[in-house]
């Protein structure tokens, strides 16, 4: 009985403790992307530093091989498939043969993998593409990516590995999406009282500028552009995080509108592209309009109070 109730004492500690975490939750990682599936984040937020690494999938097809950027984990009818970009180690130059690809794994986020095909090849206007997302809109998939003048596209998918459509619906026109570059990228889908948005990044990863911006959907025609109306810059540079970008959204456990998000910053001031960017995870809010509120990064250290339940 003594011994039991100490035990008990102990795993309600543990999971106490659990529920803090530390920023940055994880370093030298960019474009991060995170899902909760059957009671795990890793299995903590926390723990997320220090759980192992699973290598799912290796290409030995040299036509898309090399630089896999910015992968992201997302269920159709309950498998699991991994949409990435990848380049080809023959092309010449190399970055020119970039292209999404699709890994199909098994009924866990975290399983191997096998290669299910390229996506979009068939689809007029094929080029340069990165940082794709899965939108989910009144029973419709698409697939959200970045394309090579750096705009943001949005297409429809029948099932995960084929694309029927696409369309630019955002590009950088305005002085905050332009620092360094014009560039909208990274974007990722975020779902409330009835509203569908997407974030994304704008401006040059090398400049302190870059941060979110936010693409609401309006109703009407989703791959109408006019459909979304753009805002922005909805989350900049602050608390010796800076260019902080490319989020994923992520669910508290046993929530359906309550929403985190993961992101990357640097703590260099000048920003940048490299390797010194860490993953964050914190928030996100909403205002009585429904519409996402980010405030601002927090700042490296802690602890800070992590998901409920988790
Ligand atoms: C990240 O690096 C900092 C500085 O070296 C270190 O204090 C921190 O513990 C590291 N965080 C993780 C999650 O590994
Ligand atoms: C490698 O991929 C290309 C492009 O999808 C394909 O045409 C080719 O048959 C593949 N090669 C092998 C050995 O599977």
């Amino acid at each position: 009985m003594e011994i039991l109730s100490a035990l008990l004492v102990g795993l309600l500690a543990t999971t106490i403790q659990a529920a803090d975490y530390y920023n940055p939750i994880k370093n030298n990682s960019a474009d991060p992307f995170m899902v909760y599936d059957q009671g795990n984040y890793a299995p903590t937020v926390a723990q997320l530093a220090t759980a192992p690494k699973n290598t799912v999938f290796k290409s030995t097809n040299t036509s898309y091989d090399q630089d896999y950027w910015a992968p992201e984990v997302h269920n159709f009818d309950g498998t699991w498939y991994i949409f990435t970009t990848a380049a080809s180690s023959t092309a010449n130059p190399v970055d020119s043969s970039r292209r999404i690809h699709v890994l199909k794994g098994g009924s866990t986020p975290a399983g191997p993998c096998t290669y299910a095909g390229q996506i979009g090849a068939n689809v007029p206007g094929d080029q340069w593409a990165i940082d794709p997302t899965v939108l989910f809109d009144r029973g419709n998939h698409y697939l959200v990516s970045a394309n090579g003048a750096q705009s943001i596209c949005i297409g429809q998918l029948n099932g995960p590995t084929e694309l029927l459509n696409r369309v630019v619906i955002s590009t950088p026109t305005a002085d905050w999406e332009k620092n360094g570059l014009p560039v909208n990228e990274g974007p990722s889908a975020v779902y409330y009282n009835g509203r569908t948005f997407l974030s994304f990044s704008a401006s040059l990863c090398a400049t302190p500028q870059y941060s979110l911006g936010i693409l609401a959907y309006n109703g009407g025609g989703i791959l109408n552009p006019s459909s979304w109306t753009k805002s922005g810059p909805l989350f900049t540079s602050a608390n010796g995080d800076y260019s902080p970008g490319h989020n994923g959204f992520v669910l508290n456990p046993g929530t359906t509108q309550d929403w985190w998000q993961v992101f990357h910053a640097t703590p260099n001031s000048g920003g940048g592209c490299d390797a010194s960017r860490n993953t964050f995870f914190q928030k996100v809010n909403f205002d009585s309009n429904n519409l996402p509120v980010f405030g601002q990064p927090e700042a490296p250290g802690g602890p800070y109070d992590g998901p409920s339940g988790e």
